[in-house]
């Protein structure tokens, strides 16, 4: 299958449809991804309560810092099944779609730094809250920038792969 049948696949499936009539594995896969989402959204929703001044640095360190590392040890474990378990077998089913799951798995990758860059900025703000650093604010505000570099790749990623899998497992149900 081509890229070019992969969008006509995408066509005949299109996004709004997959929840009325959904396969046992494209319901899996959303269940799993929609579970990032609200993860991701979670964190999101601090850095915002954060910028509008409801929540302190501290509080901010203190209460992202177990949804960060959880989301995060997650992802990387269901990236390594998609990378080992479930994207060879779909490249055997579809050999000419390899290059669009060579893009996912590369995104894996991105998605691994941005995940450092935004645990390693947790860190100093941890490190900063507890001290009552002066600069605070520029630890901060990195780990706001970070964590929301995280979250928007995470959300295009998760986009991306469902409207490569999704109508794949829609089309051979
Ligand atoms: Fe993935
Ligand atoms: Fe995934």
């Amino acid at each position: 299958m081509s890229a070019r049948e992969a969008r006509a696949q995408l066509e005949r499936h299109p996004r709004s449809s997959w929840r009325d009539d959904p396969t046992h594995g494209a319901r899996f896969w959303l269940e799993i991804h929609d579970g990032f989402r609200r993860e991701s959204d979670g964190l999101v929703a601090l850095l915002d309560e954060h910028r509008s001044g409801r929540r302190t640095a501290g509080e901010l360190a203190v209460i992202s810092a177990p949804r960060l590392t959880g989301l995060v040890a997650r992802l990387r474990n269901h990236h390594e099944i998609e990378d080992f378990e479930y994207f060879p077998a779909f490249r055997a089913l579809e050999p000419k779609l390899a290059a669009g799951f060579d893009v996912l798995a590369s995104d894996h990758v991105r998605l691994q730094g941005h995940a450092d860059e935004a645990l390693g900025a947790l860190g100093e703000l941890l490190a900063a809250a507890a001290n009552d650093a002066a600069g605070a604010p520029h630890v901060t505000d990195r780990y706001v920038s970070r964590s929301d570099d995280l979250c928007r790749a995470l959300a295009r990623h998760l986009d991306d792969e469902e409207d490569l899998i999704i109508p794949l497992l829609l089309e051979r149900r």
